[in-house]
């Protein structure tokens, strides 16, 4: 089994519920963006209540990565507010975690998230992010794909994958009025899972106008674009379990600013499909 197909729904949409699958924090509230149920990875948003904490030593059992998108999250002793990250492999320790105001973490498990037995802080040091605040990091304007320099993407290179031996983890930016020449470019594949939170602004591809809250999880050797943005985009992007390699298809797609919503949802989900979130609230 892997991840269903989603692309794309509003995080908005889906209820928060309860604790989180794994029993590792049954005092927080969560949403699942997307998980593989037989190997229990997952995607997922958590909200700490205000004054959480965790005041003893705690292993995880899985890797946790996490981007905050709203409030504070204290974690041996270092505090990380909106736009900071990080990623702490399966047995790396925390000592005491808190949130003194709250917290909602976009997050995501490399397994089911369950309390370790062993204390001993023995984790995959390649693999420890212990902190970035993004804002203080550059942008990365050069080009990896030339058939792309039409996007002037941008991105900030958050945790490397090391098997695949390329940016793992990353946030993206693209400026507003972008779109391919003459209103059409062929379609995209790759071999690896590409994953998306769309942090701020908007991107538009043939499914639809992904604005803030949007998430898509694409499995490996979708199809997919042509994209483009009328007003800019920010998001947060992950490559899984593969090699990014760009597959151009062989024909001309035609672009528009103005798809309209069809998601990609798997029955699970397919109520939350019917219409994009038109609210303002986030969490
Ligand atoms: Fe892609």
């Amino acid at each position: 089994m892997a991840r269903p197909w989603i692309e794309f729904l509003y995080a908005q949409q889906l209820p928060w519920t309860e604790g989180l699958y794994g029993g590792a924090r049954d005092d927080v509230q969560s949403k699942t963006l997307s998980i593989d149920d037989s190997a229990g990875d997952s995607s997922v948003l958590i909200k700490y209540p205000a004054g959480w904490q965790r005041a003893d030593a705690e292993a995880l059992t899985a890797e946790e990565e996490f981007y905050i998108l709203d409030g504070d999250l204290e974690i041996n002793g270092q505090t990380y507010t909106r736009d900071c990250y990080g990623c702490f492999p399966a047995g790396y320790m925390r000592n005491q975690a808190r949130s003194k105001t709250g917290c909602v973490a976009l997050t995501f498990f490399d397994s089911e998230p369950n309390v370790s037995d062993d204390l001993s802080n023995t984790f995959e040091e390649q693999d420890l992010v212990p902190f970035i605040n993004t804002l203080n990091m550059k942008w990365d304007a050069s080009t990896a794909d030339p058939s792309l320099e039409w996007m002037g993407n941008r991105r900030k290179v958050l945790k490397w994958d090391h098997e695949y031996d390329q940016k793992g983890t990353f946030l993206f930016a693209t400026s507003p009025h972008i779109y391919p020449e003459n209103w059409a470019c062929p379609t995209l594949t790759h071999p690896c899972v590409e994953e998306s939170f769309i942090l701020a602004g908007e991107l538009t591809g043939p499914f639809g106008k992904m604005e803030k809250g949007a998430y898509f999880w694409r499995p490996e050797e979708k199809p997919h674009g042509p994209f483009g943005t009328r007003e800019g985009g920010f998001a947060l992007i992950r490559f899984k379990y593969g090699k990014h390699i760009n597959v151009w298809g062989d024909k001309d797609v035609p672009y528009s600013f103005d798809f309209p919503y069809k998601p990609e949802l798997p029955p699970a989900l397919s109520a939350y499909g019917d219409a994009p979130y038109e609210g303002t609230e986030l969490f």
